[in-house]
């Protein structure tokens, strides 16, 4: 088998495959749009990443998408590719209108129902097409992992409404936006004093919260907030305890597309850490959601206490994501403890809830007024963006936009690795191998019929990692495509073997495309039993 291994590696080798340390390759692509601001003296050497900026069309980031009827809906169509560029649209549900220009899609629709919807994307090079399926309906959000931005990993308690407007611009001016990240979301440390009227008002660095919502509704981008269920917030900050109707309908006037409610200093008033106990204040909350008239991504924050994956999804509570972990860090323990123990929890992740890890923490940090690169060395952010995708885990950045590199930017710009986190039938990626050399090949499967594998390296050493089709359930010859390099490697038969660096990872799809099925997948439904299962 070893030497079955050595001869795998040397075929792709042979193929063509860069080491991962091989110096990185030229960009050759005409008339590259305009691009990013690149201080030249933060560029760490990576290794072979595509460049992703390939001027004809293409539209990026997820292929269903979900809205109640009659409620705001707003949906900026992400297509990469020169400017300008312009958008047609066929078969709209009726409420909702384009602008050409802008490719945002807005409106209520009317009816509840499925629409496939024919979007084309133009420039002079020439044209690109997807069907994106409109579905309207009860409890339809979040079908795929939310992507944004949150300010917390880079601001902390410093963020302001003129660094969520630049984090804004930067998405857009980027290409992030272009490629599906649209959540902007305020983290902990807008809040100032509740008014006389109990009314919850920001504190002087937000001087208008309606008016930030506008600019970013204007943008096709959406406005995420956060708070907590007790009476302070971890940053100290007052919390929603006792005023959970109030605030729902504040947020909900200022165009809140995203509630992120945390934990802290609840701890102090649920004493016995019973489930109905831990339960309770996301019950709360989530009541006092449904009382307002917005579709509000509801994101449970409480670092997984009491199994929260088992119950998230329960009807009462009805989290679209829930956080897994306590806070994560930009250090290889951090990331990998947190990352590859998710396995088990696979089963719990679907289309309207997902399993959360936290967010990124890639590019320029801080958690308040200095940032500084990630700790994280390049390989390691490639795991750590190769998990996440896999995981199908919400993909929010939490750096400084207006500071990304070229490294940061083809690590966060792969189309093919957000379609895979995208990848609508929502099944997240299991562990379908681990030798003692720490060496580990991760799976899931694409509604498309084909197959994402992580093949990873956690040990100090260059490793081969083999991708065995005995453990991914396959038989034959599969073509097998490298994903973060963007090209097809050629035809495999029983494995599929790769030479990785120290705490790096080779991500491929293995297999042919299928006519596309509609994707049936069936999530664990709260009110089966579910098994009891830790991290
Ligand atoms: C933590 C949470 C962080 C951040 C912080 C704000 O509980 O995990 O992501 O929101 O609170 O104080």
């Amino acid at each position: 088998m070893r030497q079955l291994c050595v001869i795998a590696g040397l075929l792709w080798l042979s193929l063509g495959g860069a080491p991962w340390l091989a110096a990185q390759r030229a960009q050759a692509a005409p008339d590259r749009p305009p691009a990013t601001d690149i201080p030249a003296a933060a560029e760490p050497s990576y290794p072979d990443l595509a460049a992703n900026d390939e001027p004809t069309p293409r539209i990026n980031g997820p292929r269903v998408v979900g809205t109640t009827p009659r409620r705001e809906f707003i949906y900026r169509i992400p297509a990469t590719g020169a400017p300008p560029l312009t958008y047609a649209v066929t078969n709209l549900p009726a409420g909702l209108t384009l602008d050409a220009a802008t490719g945002v899609i807005r409106g209520k629709v009317e009816k509840e129902g499925a629409t496939p919807v024919v979007i084309t994307v133009r420039n002079r090079y020439g044209a690109a097409r997807a069907t994106l399926r409109i579905i309207a309906g009860k409890n339809k959000l979040a079908l795929t992992p939310p992507m944004g931005w949150n300010s917390w990993n880079v601001w902390g308690t410093t963020v302001s409404d003129e660094k969520i407007r630049a984090a804004a611009e930067a998405l857009e001016r980027t290409g992030l936006a272009a490629c599906g990240y649209r959540y902007v979301c305020v983290d902990d440390g807008w809040q100032g004093r509740r008014g006389p009227d109990g009314v919850m008002q920001p504190n002087e660095r937000f001087p208008d919260m309606k008016a930030l919502g506008d600019f970013l509704h204007a943008r096709g981008l959406l406005f995420g907030i956060y708070t907590s269920p007790g009476p302070f917030t971890c940053g100290r900050y007052v919390g929603s305890w006792r005023r959970e109707e109030d605030d729902a309908r504040l947020y909900a006037s200022w165009g809140a597309d995203y509630l992120k409610h945390d934990w802290c200093s609840y701890e102090g008033i649920a004493r016995q850490k019973t489930p109905a106990a831990l339960q309770q204040p996301y019950a709360v909350m989530r009541a006092a959601l449904d009382k307002t008239d917005r579709d509000i991504v509801y994101a449970i924050c409480q670092y997984g206490l009491g199994e929260v994956w088992t119950w998230a999804r329960d009807p009462a509570i009805r989290g679209n994501l829930w956080r897994t972990t306590g806070d994560i860090e930009d250090t290889w323990a951090s990331v990998s403890e947190i990352g590859f123990r998710h396995s088990p929890l696979a089963l719990f992740a679907g289309p309207g809830g997902w399993n959360d890890p936290d967010m990124l923490v890639v590019g320029a940090v801080g958690w308040g007024a200095q940032t500084r690169p990630t700790r994280l060395t390049p390989d390691e952010q490639i795991t750590h963006m190769t998990l996440w995708a896999l995981l199908a885990a919400p993909l929010m950045l939490g750096c400084d936009l207006t500071q990304l590199n070229e490294f940061t930017r083809r690590l966060l710009t792969n189309p093919e690795v957000i379609a895979i986190d995208q990848d609508e039938l929502g099944e997240a990626a299991t562990r379908r191998d681990a030798a003692a050399d720490g060496t580990e090949v991760w799976a899931r499967p694409l509604a498309d019929g084909r197959l994402a594998v992580g093949l990873f390296n956690r040990s100090e050493d260059r490793q081969t990692v083999t991708a065995k089709w005995s453990d991914l359930g396959l038989t034959g010859r599969h073509a097998v495509r490298d994903v973060w390099q963007r090209r097809d490697v050629g035809a495999f038969d029983r494995l599929f073997a790769a030479l990785v660096p120290p705490h790096g990872a080779r991500l491929v799809v293995i297999g042919g495309r299928r006519p596309a099925v509609p994707p049936r997948r069936k999530v664990p439904s709260p009110s089966q039993p579910l098994p009891s299962q830790s991290p």
